[in-house]
């Protein structure tokens, strides 16, 4: 499933920016009781740096489930997620994000530290 990155391509040291990852922005993830999105997690990769560092994990828990049976239930997570991040140096952001049925999903993106 694609996971789109948005980010922006020229960042500021130090300077706050927006990010988000969103699960099937093209073509919609099925968002069931059954089948759905469990969470994204976020990482960065510092250029030079051997280690990716954990920026953030966002667990989706709701999917319809309520006591009258699945895909019933009055609220339903999507499959997005924004924030906001600071670096100091340039970059790759990995984003993983993890279906119930088909398992893991990687994309990545640069970030150019002006
Ligand atoms: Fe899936």
């Amino acid at each position: 499933m694609i996971t789109t990155l948005e980010v922006p391509a020229k960042v500021k040291a130090g300077e706050p920016f927006q990010v988000n990852v969103t699960v099937g922005k093209e073509i919609p993830h099925p968002n069931t009781t059954e089948h759905h999105i469990r969470w994204i997690k976020i990482f960065f990769k510092p250029d030079g740096d051997q280690y990716a560092y954990h920026v953030g994990s966002f667990a989706f828990e709701a999917h319809g489930e309520v006591v009258t049976g699945p895909n019933t239930g009055p609220v339903y997570t999507e499959p997005s997620v924004t924030l906001s991040m600071k670096v100091n140096k340039s970059g790759t952001l990995l984003a993983l994000s993890y279906c119930n049925i088909h398992g893991l999903w990687e994309s990545s993106s640069r970030i150019e530290v002006e």
